[in-house]
Protein backbone atom coordinates (compact mmCIF):
# COMPACT_ATOMS: atom_id res chain seq x y z
CA UNK A 1 0.00 0.00 0.00
CA UNK A 2 0.91 3.81 -0.74
CA UNK A 3 2.70 5.29 2.64
CA UNK A 4 1.69 8.77 3.52
CA UNK A 5 4.67 10.84 4.29
CA UNK A 6 4.71 13.90 6.27
CA UNK A 7 7.38 16.36 6.13
CA UNK A 8 8.49 18.48 8.74
CA UNK A 9 10.25 21.71 7.38
CA UNK A 10 11.44 25.57 8.70
CA UNK A 11 12.77 27.18 6.24
CA UNK A 12 12.64 27.18 2.27
CA UNK A 13 12.07 23.46 2.14
CA UNK A 14 14.84 22.44 -0.75
CA UNK A 15 14.93 18.94 0.63
CA UNK A 16 11.18 18.84 1.18
CA UNK A 17 11.14 19.92 -2.54
CA UNK A 18 13.73 17.14 -3.85
CA UNK A 19 11.17 14.16 -1.82
CA UNK A 20 7.84 15.63 -3.22
CA UNK A 21 9.06 15.43 -6.95
CA UNK A 22 10.50 12.27 -6.54
CA UNK A 23 7.00 10.35 -4.83
CA UNK A 24 5.58 10.31 -8.17
CA UNK A 25 4.92 7.35 -10.10
CA UNK A 26 6.04 3.71 -8.73
CA UNK A 27 7.60 5.76 -5.68
CA UNK A 28 6.10 3.80 -2.94
CA UNK A 29 4.90 6.91 -0.61
CA UNK A 30 3.17 9.91 -1.65
CA UNK A 31 3.36 13.45 0.39
CA UNK A 32 0.10 13.86 2.74
CA UNK A 33 1.28 16.92 4.75
CA UNK A 34 3.95 19.80 4.69
CA UNK A 35 4.42 20.42 8.56
CA UNK A 36 6.46 23.81 9.67
CA UNK A 37 6.53 25.85 13.21
CA UNK A 38 6.88 28.99 10.65
CA UNK A 39 4.63 30.10 8.81
CA UNK A 40 6.69 32.42 6.95
CA UNK A 41 8.77 29.45 5.50
CA UNK A 42 9.19 29.12 1.78
CA UNK A 43 8.56 25.14 1.98
CA UNK A 44 5.08 26.11 3.37
CA UNK A 45 3.98 28.29 0.36
CA UNK A 46 5.25 26.07 -2.18
CA UNK A 47 3.95 23.38 -1.11
CA UNK A 48 0.76 24.96 -0.89
CA UNK A 49 1.29 25.85 -4.50
CA UNK A 50 1.61 22.17 -5.26
CA UNK A 51 -2.03 21.00 -3.74
CA UNK A 52 0.07 19.63 -0.54
CA UNK A 53 -1.88 19.77 2.70
CA UNK A 54 0.01 21.49 5.33
CA UNK A 55 -0.22 22.46 8.93
CA UNK A 56 1.68 25.85 10.53
CA UNK A 57 2.08 24.93 14.47
CA UNK A 58 3.66 28.35 15.58
CA UNK A 59 6.41 27.13 18.40
CA UNK A 60 6.77 30.30 20.08
CA UNK A 61 3.13 30.31 22.00
CA UNK A 62 4.06 27.71 23.69
CA UNK A 63 7.61 28.91 24.93
CA UNK A 64 9.24 26.19 27.27
CA UNK A 65 6.16 24.42 27.43
CA UNK A 66 7.73 21.60 24.75
CA UNK A 67 5.49 19.25 25.82
CA UNK A 68 2.22 21.37 24.79
CA UNK A 69 3.90 22.37 21.03
CA UNK A 70 4.28 18.65 20.61
CA UNK A 71 0.66 17.63 21.41
CA UNK A 72 -0.77 20.54 19.20
CA UNK A 73 1.49 18.76 16.47
CA UNK A 74 0.03 14.99 17.00
CA UNK A 75 -3.57 17.04 17.04
CA UNK A 76 -2.52 18.60 13.75
CA UNK A 77 -1.30 14.99 12.39
CA UNK A 78 -4.05 12.94 13.12
CA UNK A 79 -6.46 13.89 9.93
CA UNK A 80 -3.58 13.10 7.81
CA UNK A 81 -2.67 9.18 8.53
CA UNK A 82 0.72 9.28 8.20
CA UNK A 83 3.38 6.16 7.96
CA UNK A 84 6.45 8.31 7.99
CA UNK A 85 7.43 11.65 9.10
CA UNK A 86 10.75 13.20 7.58
CA UNK A 87 12.53 16.06 9.44
CA UNK A 88 13.57 17.83 6.60
CA UNK A 89 15.59 21.12 8.09
CA UNK A 90 13.20 21.12 11.12
CA UNK A 91 14.98 23.68 13.52
CA UNK A 92 13.56 22.35 16.54
CA UNK A 93 14.42 19.25 18.69
CA UNK A 94 11.81 17.30 19.23
CA UNK A 95 11.47 15.23 22.98
CA UNK A 96 11.20 11.62 23.88
CA UNK A 97 7.19 12.28 24.10
CA UNK A 98 7.14 12.88 20.54
CA UNK A 99 9.77 10.45 18.58
CA UNK A 100 9.07 7.65 20.78
CA UNK A 101 5.69 6.50 19.22
CA UNK A 102 7.29 7.27 15.48
CA UNK A 103 10.23 5.08 16.53
CA UNK A 104 11.25 3.25 13.20
CA UNK A 105 9.19 5.42 10.96
CA UNK A 106 10.74 8.95 11.78
CA UNK A 107 13.79 10.23 9.22
CA UNK A 108 15.90 13.25 9.87
CA UNK A 109 18.87 14.50 7.23
CA UNK A 110 21.53 16.21 8.96
CA UNK A 111 24.42 18.10 7.40
CA UNK A 112 27.21 16.15 8.81
CA UNK A 113 28.89 12.95 8.17
CA UNK A 114 27.09 11.92 11.46
CA UNK A 115 28.69 10.57 14.42
CA UNK A 116 30.56 13.61 13.57
CA UNK A 117 29.32 17.37 14.16
CA UNK A 118 25.76 16.65 16.04
CA UNK A 119 23.65 19.55 16.88
CA UNK A 120 24.71 23.53 14.79
CA UNK A 121 27.18 24.88 12.34
CA UNK A 122 27.99 21.64 11.34
CA UNK A 123 30.25 23.07 7.98
CA UNK A 124 32.63 25.43 10.09
CA UNK A 125 33.37 23.10 12.55
CA UNK A 126 33.98 20.24 9.88
CA UNK A 127 36.48 22.85 8.16
CA UNK A 128 37.93 24.16 11.57
CA UNK A 129 38.72 20.29 12.37
CA UNK A 130 40.72 20.19 8.56
CA UNK A 131 38.40 17.63 7.43
CA UNK A 132 39.49 16.51 4.02
CA UNK A 133 35.73 15.04 3.61
CA UNK A 134 32.59 16.38 4.66
CA UNK A 135 28.98 15.26 3.58
CA UNK A 136 25.18 14.53 5.02
CA UNK A 137 23.26 11.64 7.26
CA UNK A 138 19.73 10.48 6.36
CA UNK A 139 19.19 8.47 10.42
CA UNK A 140 16.03 7.51 12.41
CA UNK A 141 15.32 9.51 14.75
CA UNK A 142 16.00 8.96 18.37
CA UNK A 143 15.08 10.52 21.48
CA UNK A 144 19.21 11.90 21.41
CA UNK A 145 19.65 14.31 18.92
CA UNK A 146 21.06 13.58 15.48
CA UNK A 147 21.32 9.67 17.10
CA UNK A 148 19.69 7.13 15.52
CA UNK A 149 20.82 4.54 12.98
CA UNK A 150 22.16 5.85 9.76
CA UNK A 151 20.12 4.73 6.88
CA UNK A 152 22.73 6.81 4.20
CA UNK A 153 25.36 9.39 3.75
CA UNK A 154 26.43 11.09 0.94
CA UNK A 155 30.25 12.75 1.00
CA UNK A 156 31.76 15.89 -0.54
CA UNK A 157 35.63 16.65 -0.49
CA UNK A 158 36.59 19.88 1.39
CA UNK A 159 38.57 22.16 -0.93
CA UNK A 160 41.58 24.15 0.58
CA UNK A 161 39.85 27.38 -0.35
CA UNK A 162 36.14 26.48 1.24
CA UNK A 163 33.68 28.57 3.74
CA UNK A 164 31.27 27.24 5.22
CA UNK A 165 28.85 28.77 2.86
CA UNK A 166 30.49 27.25 -0.25
CA UNK A 167 30.49 23.66 1.95
CA UNK A 168 27.17 24.05 2.98
CA UNK A 169 26.09 24.77 -0.68
CA UNK A 170 28.15 21.45 -1.90
CA UNK A 171 26.64 19.20 0.90
CA UNK A 172 23.25 20.65 -0.20
CA UNK A 173 23.59 19.12 -3.37
CA UNK A 174 24.00 15.71 -2.05
CA UNK A 175 21.48 16.23 0.35
CA UNK A 176 19.37 16.33 -2.67
CA UNK A 177 20.29 13.16 -3.64
CA UNK A 178 20.65 11.29 -0.93
CA UNK A 179 17.27 11.85 1.05
CA UNK A 180 14.85 10.87 -1.60
CA UNK A 181 16.76 7.76 -2.43
CA UNK A 182 16.60 7.01 1.54
CA UNK A 183 13.08 7.65 1.86
CA UNK A 184 12.52 5.51 -1.92
CA UNK A 185 14.04 2.54 0.20
CA UNK A 186 12.83 3.19 3.20
CA UNK A 187 9.03 3.14 2.18
CA UNK A 188 10.03 0.16 0.37
CA UNK A 189 10.94 -1.30 3.61
CA UNK A 190 15.04 -1.51 2.29
CA UNK A 191 16.47 -0.11 5.25
CA UNK A 192 20.22 -1.06 4.33
CA UNK A 193 22.37 1.84 4.58
CA UNK A 194 23.12 3.61 1.06
CA UNK A 195 26.23 5.01 0.81
CA UNK A 196 26.74 7.19 -1.99
C1 LIG B 1 19.66 21.28 5.38
O1 LIG B 1 21.02 21.49 5.09
C2 LIG B 1 19.50 20.25 6.47
O2 LIG B 1 20.43 19.21 6.39
C3 LIG B 1 19.71 21.08 7.70
O3 LIG B 1 19.04 22.29 7.43
C4 LIG B 1 19.05 22.53 6.02
C5 LIG B 1 17.64 22.78 5.55
O4 LIG B 1 17.61 23.21 4.21
N1 LIG B 1 19.19 20.43 8.85
C6 LIG B 1 19.72 20.58 10.06
O5 LIG B 1 20.67 21.29 10.29
C7 LIG B 1 19.02 19.80 11.14
N2 LIG B 1 19.77 19.84 12.35
P1 LIG B 1 16.26 23.12 3.37
O6 LIG B 1 15.16 23.82 4.19
O7 LIG B 1 16.58 23.88 2.12
O8 LIG B 1 15.96 21.67 3.13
Amino acid sequence: MTKRVGIFVSGGGSNMRALVNDMTGDHPARPAVVVSNNADAGGIAWARAQGIATEVIDHRPYGRERASFETAITQALAPHALDIICLAGFMRVLTEGFVAPWAGRMLNIHPSLLPKYKGLHTHARALEAGDTEHGCTVHLVTPALDDGPVLGQARVAVHPDDTPETLAARVLVQEHRLYPAVLRRFAGRNTDPLML
